[in-house]
This record gives C-alpha cells, sequence and structure tokens, in this order.
C-alpha cells in the first residue's frame, strides 16, 4: 500500500553513519562500550534507578546491553548514550523507542547518585534532543512517574512540556503507576 506521507527521516540517515559524541561543558555523551560493563552492573543495582527502571543487570546483560543498543543504533529504532567526565560515568540519556519515518522517539534517562543535583539529566537530555530535532525528529517525549518529582524538574528543565498524566500506565514492583507525559517539539503542529 503507497504511503502518502513522506517520512520525517529517510532510512539510513542514522544508522548510516557512526554514533557520535557530544559536548555540553564538562559532559561527555559518548556511545556505551564494553569497558562500561561495571559501571551499568553498578547502575542497576542502585536502588532509585531499580525502583524507577524497574530491572537489574547481571555482568552478561550489561555486556548484552552494550551490543543491544550498538545494534539498536545501526537498524535505527533506538539510541542510548553514556553520559561520563573525563573517564567517570555519571549516567545514561537515550532514546528507548524511535520511529524516524514518523519523527517521533521517547527520552529516558538515569544518573548515579554521586553526580546527582548538578543538571547532569537536563543538560545531557538536552544535547541528546537538539541532536535528535537537526537528525529531522519532530517530538520526543517522556513519561515519569508522578510519585518522580525529580525526574519532572529534569523534563521541565530540557523543556519537556507536561501534556498529561497516563492513569496506572506502568508496572513497577510496587504495582501500576500513573506517569506524567512529557514532550518537547521541533515546529509546532499544522493544527495548533
Ligand atoms: C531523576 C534524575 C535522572 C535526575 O538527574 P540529575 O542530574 O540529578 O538532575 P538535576 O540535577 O537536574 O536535579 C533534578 C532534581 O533532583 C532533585 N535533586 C537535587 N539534588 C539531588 C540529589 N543529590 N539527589 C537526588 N535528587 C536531587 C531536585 O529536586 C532537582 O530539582 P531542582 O533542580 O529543581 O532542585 C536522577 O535523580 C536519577 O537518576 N534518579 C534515579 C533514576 C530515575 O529517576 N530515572 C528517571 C526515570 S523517569
Amino acid at each position: 500500500m503507497p504511503d502518502l506521507v513522506e517520512p520525517a527521516v529517510p532510512a539510513g540517515r542514522m544508522g548510516g553513519r557512526s554514533q557520535p559524541s557530544l559536548s555540553v561543558d564538562e559532559l561527555t555523551i559518548r556511545p556505551w562500550t564494553a569497558a562500561d560493563v561495571p559501571v551499568l552492573v553498578a547502575a542497576y543495582a542502585e536502588e532509585d534507578i531499580q525502583r524507577w527502571h524497574a530491572r537489574s543487570l547481571t555482568e552478561d546483560e550489561a555486556r548484552e546491553w552494550v551490543a543491544h543498543w550498538a545494534d539498536r543504533w545501526a537498524r535505527e529504532t533506538g539510541a542510548d548514550w553514556a553520559v561520563a567526565d573525563g573517564d567517570t560515568v555519571l549516567g545514561r540519556v537515550g532514546v528507548r523507542r524511535l520511529y524516524l519515518s514518523d519523527g517521533f522517539g521517547e527520552a529516558a534517562y538515569w544518573v548515579l547518585p554521586a553526580a546527582r543535583g548538578r543538571g547532569v539529566a537536563g543538560r545531557a537530555l538536552t544535547a541528546v534532543t537538539d541532536w535528535m530535532f537537526a537528525l529531522g525528529l519532530n517530538r520526543l517525549e517522556l513519561a515519569h512517574s508522578t510519585l518522580n518529582r525529580a525526574s519532572c524538574r529534569v523534563a521541565e528543565k530540557a523543556g519537556y512540556a507536561y501534556e498529561g498524566t497516563m492513569r496506572g500506565r506502568t508496572r513497577h514492583a510496587d504495582g501500576y503507576h500513573d506517569m506524567h507525559l512529557h514532550a518537547r517539539l521541533r515546529a509546532p503542529s499544522t493544527t495548533a
């Protein structure tokens, strides 16, 4: 069946090039490597990251994580970066769902406890959002539990406007949570 709408981002524009590293202030936002396995295992053993991301990682799973994101970059279905200060990984930012032809993605992030409270997540999210908009995406959204105030602040500070509350949207260890939906647009909708 012919598609009457041109893809927002033609296939190959992202996966056809290697994943870039981005810089903002002292932060380097770079692809994950096998050397990051220990920090990934430690991150997913941390209380708040486990609580809000509802998963843990063994060493083997962390190795799979690194390979998985390289593969998703190549297939243009997602992108994930380590956020580092020099050799020290501080956190993670990525687009965990990505639909290039629709010009749409969903962002995700976490920051290790020692680096929290200095605007790492918001600055990294802004850098990745700008890169995705330059690629041709039009909308990036993110969702966080209504109980996660720190994540709500990150969204607001990165220009992701609150759009509403999705009731019982996401299962956590203690059951379904209501989730705030936030989004940033590159260009206003034609219906606006
Ligand atoms: C949410 C999270 C990503 C914020 O990252 P960050 O780089 O610390 O973000 P900021 O420095 O901009 O701080 C955001 C808010 O966190 C709170 N905060 C400040 N210092 C903090 C600290 N030391 N520890 C925890 N939260 C802190 C504040 O409410 C702050 O908002 P403010 O700037 O209006 O005061 C990080 O706390 C985290 O990874 N938490 C666990 C996993 C998680 O929640 N992931 C997101 C799931 S949607």
